[in-house]
């Protein structure tokens, strides 16, 4: 499984975004290597949860963002989010009950997903954004 890297397609064209987007980007690489070095379940469980956590964080930064500009889009992309943390608490907590390992389909999920929400959802903001002045 190759890195996923970050790279100039995926930019929303503001700044502080892509920042968070390359930092999320990076803990799922973490997730990946410490999976692929056979690291405990400890280990991995800490590195989960740095990735809920930032996740949480770089969804509200956008969320709070989205609101203070009107972004019409607002509902649909915060339903998006809400998944998304849904989901990846639901893999958190299975793991840590043990009934379940964190494989390369987690990695694999985790990378489509945000690419995809990159690419077709945050995407769709950078015009707004921009127009007021944002980048
Ligand atoms: Fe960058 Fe909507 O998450």
């Amino acid at each position: 499984m190759t890195l996923f890297i970050w790279n100039p397609s995926y930019s929303v064209n503001v700044k502080e975004f892509d920042t968070h987007h390359k930092k999320l980007i990076s803990l799922i690489n973490k997730l990946h290597s410490n999976m692929m070095e056979g690291r405990g379940r400890e280990v991995l469980s800490e590195i989960l949860s740095e990735l809920k956590s930032y996740t949480k964080y770089h969804f509200q930064a956008e969320e709070e963002l989205m609101q203070t500009h009107n972004y019409p889009h607002y509902a649909e992309h915060k339903k998006k989010h809400d998944e998304l943390i849904k989901k990846v608490s639901e893999i958190e907590k299975k793991f840590k009950d043990g009934e379940t390992n964190i494989t390369i389909g987690t990695f694999k999920f985790l990378k489509s997903w945000l690419v995809e929400h990159i690419q077709f959802t945050d995407k769709k903001y950078a015009v707004h954004f921009n127009s007021k002045g944002i980048h």
